[in-house]
């Protein structure tokens, strides 16, 4: 299920500065894709129109061949998973396990089926031991890792992590790093944001660079 932008172009309503322009790039499950580029070039607009935060000005993005705008937002989410720059922005529920169950309840799935995938992903992000924990009060590598469950646990195509190193030292950079290996070898697609070259060259397949409204890939 390939997610890809046609001559995807953006433009902030407030500005008159085109930020995306003629953006033709394609991303594929089972792989991970590093964008790159200067402080302002655009790389968070791109990540927000690709999960339809942001709305095209020109062109589109598609996913399977179909455009992302005739689904709901929610629908979007479910396939294509958003993790934002600050996770604590994105946790709301009062244990680590609610947290996780949340989106499962909203999916309708059976109360058996819930328990099951929420179980799996405490387990598989060593996460276990805070099931009742106050989610706010975990780490900064402990909210990300949670965010990561939250949104695997509904089985997307597509991760989308916004510069998810910041504020991670060396050792953490690394466990976030082979989680991503691990993810993408269960097949998702996986696509973040990052400045440490040092964590692209280990872990990207490819690298798209952002500059002057345009990507190259390197
Ligand atoms: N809500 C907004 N309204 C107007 N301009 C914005 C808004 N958000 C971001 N921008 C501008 O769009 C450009 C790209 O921003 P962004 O995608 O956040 O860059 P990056 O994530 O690569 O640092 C920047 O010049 C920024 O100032
Ligand atoms: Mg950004």
């Amino acid at each position: 299920m390939l997610l890809e932008t046609q001559n995807l172009g953006y433009t902030y309503p407030s500005s008159k500065r085109e930020i995306l322009r003629e953006i033709n790039v394609c991303f594929e499950p089972g792989e991970i894709v590093a964008l790159v580029g200067d402080n302002g070039c655009g790389k968070t607009t791109l990540t927000k129109l690709l999960v339809g935060i942001l709305k095209p000005s020109t062109g589109r993005v598609c996913l399977a061949g179909n455009d992302i705008t005739i689904m709901s937002l929610a629908e979007i989410g479910r396939q294509i998973a958003y993790v934002f720059q600050n996770p604590s922005q994105q946790i709301f529920c009062s244990t680590v396990e609610e947290e996780i169950a949340y989106g499962l309840k909203n999916m309708g799935l059976p109360q058996e089926e819930i328990e099951s995938r929420t179980s799996y992903y405490l387990d598989y992000f060593e996460l276990s031991s805070y099931r009742q924990t106050f989610p706010q009060s975990l780490s900064q590598g402990e909210k990300q890792r949670l965010m990561l469950a939250v949104v695997l646990a509904m089985h997307p195509r597509y991760v989308i992590l916004d510069e998810p190193t910041t504020g991670l030292d060396i050792y953490r950079c690394k466990l976030l790093g082979d989680y991503l290996l691990r993810i993408k070898e269960d097949g998702y697609g996986v696509i973040f944001v990052s400045h440490q070259a040092k964590f692209i060259e280990t872990y990207a397949d490819k690298v798209m660079r952002i500059e002057d409204g345009r990507v190259t890939e390197d």
